[in-house]
């Protein structure tokens, strides 16, 4: 089980600091959610920012793409720092190309999916992917609510995908509800204002008792 703290709800004047805390406490990947204004309403961040993160942690960078056409950044991602790339099957027509990129830049390549997208779109790629990620809040901002919907696909990816493969689900995730996304069947577990918005070594090791 993994769990993936959202840097996206972390306090921006000490993102050094506040993801160190996360890693002391346990975590092992840091999400990084890059919003563009157009894949999603928001704007976020961009490559330049985690770069400078790269050389000060040995967390597990998990960039989660929310921007159009991400063929056109893979790239820059992934030289900045990226261990995972994972886009939206909305927001490309190119989804075996960009998977293919991902892993000839030495990475690994991940497909997301929003609350209303069906499993059917991932379906065809889950062999090449290395990761399917089910979005369970609209995309675009942190502290949004679980949208249980979602429960089956979670339920039926694990079903198909087999006992090891990586499903991640992200949005609305805290410590009264990770047991039962785990329960249904995900793996690796997003949690940003649930980390950043209190203690966050307290609030990780709570999430990890959890599952
Ligand atoms: C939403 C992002 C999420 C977000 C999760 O578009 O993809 O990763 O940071 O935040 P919480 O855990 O607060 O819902
Ligand atoms: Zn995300």
């Amino acid at each position: 089980m993994i769990l993936s703290p959202s840097m996206l709800s972390a306090d921006f004047s000490c993102l050094k600091e506040q993801i160190t805390q996360a890693e002391n406490a346990g975590a092992k990947w840091l999400h990084i959610d890059v919003m563009d204004g157009i894949f999603v309403p928001n704007i976020s961040f961009g490559a330049c920012v985690y770069k400078c993160l790269k050389e000060h942690t040995n967390l597990f960078f998990d960039v989660h793409l929310m921007i159009t056409k991400p063929e056109r950044y893979i790239k820059e991602f992934a030289d900045a720092g990226a261990d995972m790339i994972t886009f939206h099957t909305e927001a490309t027509d190119k989804i075996s190309e960009c998977i293919d990129m991902i892993h000839e830049l030495g990475k690994k390549a991940g497909i997301a999916i929003n609350p209303e997208t069906g499993t059917d779109e991932v379906k065809p790629y889950l062999d090449k992917a290395d990761m399917v990620l089910v979005m369970s809040v609209h995309p675009g901002h942190g502290g949004q609510a679980y949208i249980s919907d979602v429960d089956g696909k979670i339920q039926e990816l694990r079903k198909i995908c087999g006992p090891d493969y990586l499903i991640e689900v992200d949005g609305g995730i805290k410590k009264s509800n990770i047991k039962h996304v785990t329960d249904l069947g995900a793996n690796v577990i997003v949690a940003g204002s649930a980390v950043f918005n209190d203690d966050i070594a307290g609030s990780v090791k709570g999430l990890l008792e959890e599952i």
